[in-house]
């Protein structure tokens, strides 16, 4: 039965072969690929992947190199992420029975409520998620860092902060990324002294050849670097940011600040051909995606159709639009709401999900399921990895939600706010920036932390750590994720191939497959076209930091879409 559907498969499509895959091309393939047999770290920016590999040369561990990368990403990227922010990271050594996953996402403040975005006709007061102060979660980052270094890194947290510290003090030239955020979020950003004190040349905001000093975020992260987490959330830079906080009439309080707690959680767990897969739990729905989006095509032989045929788009697509249909459903703090996560991971959901899908024919967004629900997400995120030959592995990616996040820099501190609480659903039914769904589970709560994409994702063989990946860019990591393990494990091919190919994108709402700008092959779209489904080129935004272990050899790789470096020995 199975062998007959294949064949009719077959056949189907049997004029549309497409056997080359259209890469997405950088700088310099040198940048963005390394191999090594020590260690190997990629990341988004290459003064933190320097970072970390000055751990690894002054004798210090993995955990050093991680936390060295999220300090220094934090000044290299102030855009995206920081210690203004949160982020969920996985951490396996050996002798561990399974990878730990450090939850520090961002709190709802405790005096926020479901109802804060709304006016009070019941309607959604326009940015207010987003910009300014009402924006702002209860970071999450340092404590994250900090209590992950204290208890496995091995070097001093001062040596560890020196290298961000420097590139703060010293500064960097503004890069052309980081030059096109600034243009975007400069009204916001001149709205507070605080941000403006350092964003600004005068009346104009910074833009490419720049040359930007932090000096205020410098003096923070000495003070991190001395006293560990106590200042952050106990002591001084607390005292500043609920300070601005209150001249700017928002809810953030020291007890807020005194409460944040990091949570050490279980990744959530499946296979793939044979294959360990652990991934982030809740509040992240990004692992159970990925492993609902992996167990839907298991079974089929996509290897033999080829990366990007139009069977291949069209099944994982569908996948992808019953992951997020599900995600809306159900997916929010797991401390608060109840989550079907053995469900929604389990082959059987998988393969009813599978018997649904038309062989030939697109589903709409009325068939995957019959709901309305709304749900926020941003794409200005970043992801690291990193992977040592003694099998140790780390993959962590880390936020302030969108660019700039909430705009706001409490003054003296030199910490760019996130806007994080974005990503609850504001209000059941709304439609958000980028257009995806959310619901009941996700809306605000004091102390809850919002629904996020984020998924650091580690994959197993024969008891160790083969293949770490992880990108930004909100809702599309996780299709951008599973996409990249597809391209590797299931399509056998070269690392960097997996990462340069197209990619695509499909979110249930909105009702089309977005692809990379360069797009699917011209075969394959006509193709998707004639089942039905409308196709959008407009890049997805992700950025995937990659490496595997291959042949008793590291490998690593950065996206050559992006601004980062893979560096390894
Ligand atoms: N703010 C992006 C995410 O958490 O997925």
């Amino acid at each position: 039965m199975k062998k007959a559907f294949f064949l009719i498969t077959l056949l189907f499509y049997s004029c549309s072969s497409v056997r080359t895959v259209p890469l997405m091309k950088g700088k310099d393939r040198d940048t963005y690929e390394s191999k090594g047999r020590e260690y190997m770290i990629s990341s988004q920016g290459g003064a933190s992947t320097n970072a970390g590999v000055s751990m690894f040369e002054q004798g210090g561990n993995i955990v050093d190199a991680a936390a060295a990368v999220s300090f220094a990403i934090s000044v290299e990227r102030p855009q995206s992420t920081g210690i203004g922010g949160g982020g969920f990271l996985l951490f396996y050594e050996p002798g561990m029975k399974e990878p730990i996953a450090f939850d520090f996402r961002e709190k709802a403040p405790l005096k926020s409520h479901s109802k804060m975005y709304l006016d009070k006709n019941g309607n959604e007061i326009p940015r207010m998620s987003l910009d300014g102060i009402f924006a702002v979660g209860v970071p999450g980052l340092v404590a994250g860092i900090v209590e992950l270094h204290k208890k496995y890194g091995k070097l001093p947290l001062s040596k560890v902060l020196a290298p961000a510290i420097e590139l703060a003090e010293k500064g960097f030239k503004v890069y052309p990324e980081l030059s096109r955020a600034l243009k975007a979020r400069a009204a916001v950003l001149a709205k507070y002294p605080g941000s403006k004190k350092i964003f600004f040349k005068g009346e104009r905001v910074m833009k490419t050849g720049d040359h930007l000093v932090q000096t205020d975020l410098g003096q923070t992260l000495r003070s991190i670097a001395k006293d560990g987490k106590r200042s952050f959330y106990r002591g001084w830079i607390a005292k500043a940011i609920v300070k601005e906080s209150w001249r700017l009439g928002g809810l953030l309080s020291l007890r807020d600040f005194k409460k944040y707690n990091v949570k050490k959680r279980k990744p959530v767990f499946g296979t793939y051909k044979g294959k360990k897969v652990y991934s982030m739990t809740p509040p992240s729905s990004g692992g159970i995606h990925v492993l609902q989006i992996l167990n839907t095509v298991e079974k089929e032989d996509l290897n033999h159709f080829g990366v990007h045929h139009p069977y291949t788009v069209h099944l994982t697509s569908a996948a992808m639009q019953q992951a997020f249909a599900d995600r809306a459903r159900y997916l929010g703090d797991m401390d608060f709401v109840k989550v079907p996560l053995k469900k929604l991971t389990s082959k059987k959901y998988a393969n009813k999900i599978r018997k649904g899908i038309p062989k030939e024919k697109a589903l709409t967004k009325e068939q995957v399921m019959a709901g309305n629900f709304d749900r926020k997400e941003s794409d200005h995120t970043t992801h690291f990895s990193i992977m040592t030959a003694d099998g140790s592995a780390i993959v962590s990616t880390q936020t302030i939600n969108g660019w700039f996040g909430s705009g706001v820099v409490a003054p003296g501190t030199g910490i760019v706010l996130n806007n994080e609480m974005d990503d609850f659903s504001t209000k059941v039914g709304a439609v958000n920036l980028f257009g995806a769904v959310g619901g009941q589970n996700n809306l605000v709560q004091a102390e809850k932390r919002p629904l996020s994409s984020m998924s650091p994702t580690l994959v197993f063989d024969e008891g160790r750590p083969v293949f770490a990946v992880g990108t930004p860019s909100g809702t599309r990591i996780l299709t951008c994720v599973a996409q990249t393990i597809l391209n590797y494990f299931e399509h056998n091919l070269p690392l960097y191939e997996s990462v340069a190919a197209v990619r695509y994108h499909h979110q249930w709402y909105p009702d089309e497959i977005r692809t990379d700008l360069k797009g699917l092959p011209i075969s394959t779209r006509n193709s998707l076209k004639k089942m039905g489904y409308k196709i959008n080129r407009k890049n997805l935004g992700c950025r995937i930091q990659a490496i595997a272990w291959e042949r008793n050899e590291l490998h690593g790789v950065s996206d050559p879409r992006g601004e980062g470096m893979s560096l390894g020995k």
